[in-house]
Formats: C-alpha cells, sequence, structure tokens
C-alpha cells in the first residue's frame, strides 16, 4: 500500500505556475491515504485558481498513478488574500450564487469551472466559481444537530420540485449523513471517468458524501479534507441542468461550517431551529456565520414547532412555539413557516418515503410545499433587491 511519502515523492516532478515543484509552493494539504484511496487538497490564492488547474489536474494523474493507489481526488480551492476584502457591506452582491440565475439553467458548458475571460469578476466573497448549468446553490443549515435539519432539506427539496423547478439534493453532512436513509437510496452512484452521476429518487437528482465514505469509516476527512469532498461532489457530479441545489450542510457554526460556507457559491442559506432557547441561541450563530461570510439569509424555519397527536388531532405547544418565529423577526430576517412534530414525519422519514413524495396530499406535505414556495419568494425577492441596489456585479 502507496504511504503519504510516497505520493509526495511522486509529486516533486510535478511543476507549480512558477516553475518550482509543487511540493515546495506551500500550497498542498495534508495527503491522506485510506485503503489505497489518497485525498488531498492545492490552497491558492482565488485569483490564481485559473493557473493552477492545470497543476491540480497533473497532481491528481501523478497521485493516481503512484503504485498502490486505487483512486485520487484532489481538490482545488481558492482563498481570499489576506487583506484583500474590503470591511463592511458595502460591496457588489452578486444578485445569485450562480452567475445570473435561472436564465442560464440548461446552459450546461460541461468541464468548465471556471468564468469565461472578459466577463466581470466574481463576487470578491466568493471567488469559488460557480456551476454551469445550475441556477442556484442553497444550503440548509442549523447550529446544531438533530434539529430536523436533513428532513426539511429533503422535503424542502420535493416541494421545490412539486412547483416543477429542476431540483438536486447534496448532502453534504459529513458528520452524518441521513439522505441515503430519507430518499430510500442503496448502492453508489455511478462513475463516468471523472464525473458522477447523481442517483435519483423521486424526481431529485440525489448526492451524498454517504455515497462515497463507508458508514464505519472512521471520520478522517478534517479541515481541507472535508473541503475536497464537498468540492468534488459540487464540481464532479453531474448535476446540470439544475435550477436549485439544496445542501443539507453539517450543523454547526465552527471553522469547518464557516470555510464550507465561503467554499460553496451559495446563494443563499435557510436556517432550521427547534423552538427551544438553546437551539435558537445556536440558529443566531447560524445566522451570524452566512452573514459573516455574506450568503443571504434565506430565512428561519421552526421544526419540531408544535405537536399534532395523531390520535385525536389535538395540538399542543410543547416546547413553547413561536420562538423562531419572534427570533427572526427581532434579528430582521424572514420567517419561513413552521413544522409541527408529527409521527408521519418520523416515519416516512425513516421509511425512506419523505412525506412531500408519498403523502403529497397530507397537510404535512402542504406545509413543507408553503415553506418551499417562501424560499422562492425569499431567493426572488433578494434577486429583486439585488438587481434594483447599486454597484451589482451581473454576470452573463
Ligand atoms: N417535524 C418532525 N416531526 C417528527 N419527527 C421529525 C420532524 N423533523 C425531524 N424529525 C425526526 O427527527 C430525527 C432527526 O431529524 P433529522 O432530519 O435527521 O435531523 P438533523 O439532520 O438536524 O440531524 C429523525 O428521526 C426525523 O425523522
Ligand atoms: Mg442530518
Amino acid at each position: 500500500m502507496a504511504t503519504a511519502d510516497d505520493v509526495k515523492a511522486r509529486l516533486a516532478q510535478v511543476s507549480a505556475p512558477d516553475g518550482r515543484p509543487v511540493t515546495e509552493a506551500g500550497v498542498l494539504s495534508e495527503i491522506l491515504v485510506s485503503d489505497g484511496k489518497v485525498y488531498m487538497s492545492i490552497t491558492v490564492d482565488a485569483g490564481e485558481a485559473q493557473a493552477w488547474e492545470p497543476v491540480r489536474a497533473a497532481v491528481e494523474r501523478t497521485v493516481r498513478g503512484t503504485p498502490g493507489v486505487t483512486s485520487a481526488l484532489v481538490a482545488l480551492t481558492a482563498e481570499r488574500k489576506a487583506g484583500a476584502a474590503p470591511a463592511g457591506g458595502a460591496q457588489p452582491v452578486r444578485v445569485s450564487g450562480q452567475g445570473g440565475g435561472h436564465s442560464h439553467a440548461g446552459h450546461a458548458h460541461a468541464g468548465h469551472s471556471h468564468a469565461a475571460p472578459g466577463q466581470p469578476p466574481a463576487d470578491p466573497q466568493k471567488e469559488t466559481p460557480g456551476l454551469p448549468g445550475v441556477g442556484a446553490i442553497i444550503a440548509v443549515a442549523s447550529g446544531k444537530g438533530g434539529v430536523g435539519k436533513s428532513t426539511l432539506a429533503a422535503n424542502l427539496a420535493l416541494g421545490l420540485a412539486a412547483s416543477g423547478l429542476r431540483i438536486g439534493l447534496l448532502d453534504a453532512d459529513i458528520y452524518g449523513p441521513s439522505v441515503p436513509r430519507l430518499m430510500g437510496l442503496k448502492g453508489r452512484p455511478e462513475v463516468n471517468g471523472r464525473m458522477i452521476t447523481p442517483m435519483q429518487a423521486f424526481g431529485l437528482k440525489v448526492m451524498s458524501i454517504g455515497f462515497l465514505v463507508e458508514e464505519e469509516t472512521p471520520m478522517i476527512w478534517r479541515g481541507p479534507m472535508v473541503m475536497s469532498a464537498i468540492s468534488q461532489m459540487l464540481k464532479e457530479v453531474n448535476w446540470a441542468p439544475l435550477d436549485i441545489l439544496v445542501v443539507d450542510m453539517p450543523p454547526g457554526t465552527g471553522d469547518a461550517q464557516l470555510t464550507m460556507a465561503q467554499q460553496v457559491p451559495l446563494a443563499g442559506a435557510v436556517i432550521v431551529s427547534t423552538p427551544q432557547d438553546l437551539a435558537l441561541i445556536d440558529a443566531r450563530r447560524g445566522i451570524a456565520m452566512f452573514q459573516k461570510v455574506n450568503v443571504p439569509v434565506l430565512g428561519v424555519v421552526e421544526n419540531m414547532s408544535y405537536f399534532m397527536c395523531p390520535h385525536c388531532g389535538t395540538r399542543s405547544d410543547v416546547f413553547g412555539h413561536g420562538g423562531a418565529r419572534h427570533e427572526a423577526q427581532r434579528l430582521g430576517v424572514p420567517f419561513l413557516g413552521e413544522v409541527p412534530l408529527q409521527m408521519s414525519i418520523r416515519e416516512t422519514s425513516d421509511a425512506g418515503l419523505p412525506v412531500v413524495a408519498t403523502r403529497p396530499d397530507s397537510p404535512e406535505a402542504g406545509i413543507y410545499r408553503g415553506i418551499a414556495a417562501a424560499v422562492r419568494d425569499s431567493l426572488a425577492g433578494r434577486r429583486g433587491t439585488a438587481r434594483a441596489a447599486p454597484r451589482i456585479v451581473m454576470e452573463g
């Protein structure tokens, strides 16, 4: 079996754009080798990303060619130059995370991951190139785990799809990927050369980090490795054409989440919270995190908002419902809706039969479709506002 040192020794032959060996350019992450699979990333200044793409490809080829290596994943991640970002909020806002929104959906340029020369520069907050043929990427996030983030992400995606949009669902929750279970998916996606074909479930294109790693795999992916995986799931999956890609983010507001929010070209974020105070504090952190990286907060959803008794239909406000609505108002972000704590939601989720797809006429499905409509409005409102405001970088 190959070791990280074997790989590194081979990489000394690959040259950086300035001619130095790439191993001496100070850009390589730690090299992780697990069972013949190699994961690593190259982090460069955003402005130099284009020059580095051929180097990334050469590094990946070289790693794959190392005896004992069965597969390799090398991601190029762009970093903002220290001090390059002006302070405050008076920066140009890109209308969507994807260079112009829906009008571009369907115009896939497979293989071109960078903006064409001559286009205006991308939003300085988001140097990450958009995904060709994907209208907008939105994140579903929560300050902590277990609040129903994945259940919401899946049913939100289905609710958006029910209105006729082409929707993808990307499970980026490296700590507990649950989309395969939620969507009743088993097995692995097909890989053609470098590109992965997303799996299909209930009309959605679905990709999960859970398809790439075994459930028992120890959590060795940290820091840049997480970025590599996310980057691959964005760039090396045949998502296009899509109107919206819904990303189930890892819970929490630590460095990993912050970096991810910066790495993924997000058009907006939906924050899921339960009504309890503690969760709301976490939700506040989540909102602050996205605001810090200038990702618009599309709104807050209160999950397990109230209890609907499956026998008598009586509603009980177990957790003192309404906290998230007030908090959203206080923070000036939209409130997108409330989902009851309901047995049928848990049962359908755990059975891989998401309620919006399998019981479209139920009140619960209606609630999720309402939230999907609110998310669309919020996304459209952001675009509308952004269009009217000065100093906008319009693309395309
Ligand atoms: N509104 C709800 N009513 C009942 N059960 C729910 C609801 N939302 C989520 N659940 C259940 O709670 C558990 C955690 O939900 P999940 O979506 O996996 O949370 P997270 O992704 O935040 O960890 C799952 O068993 C799920 O079925
Ligand atoms: Mg989850």
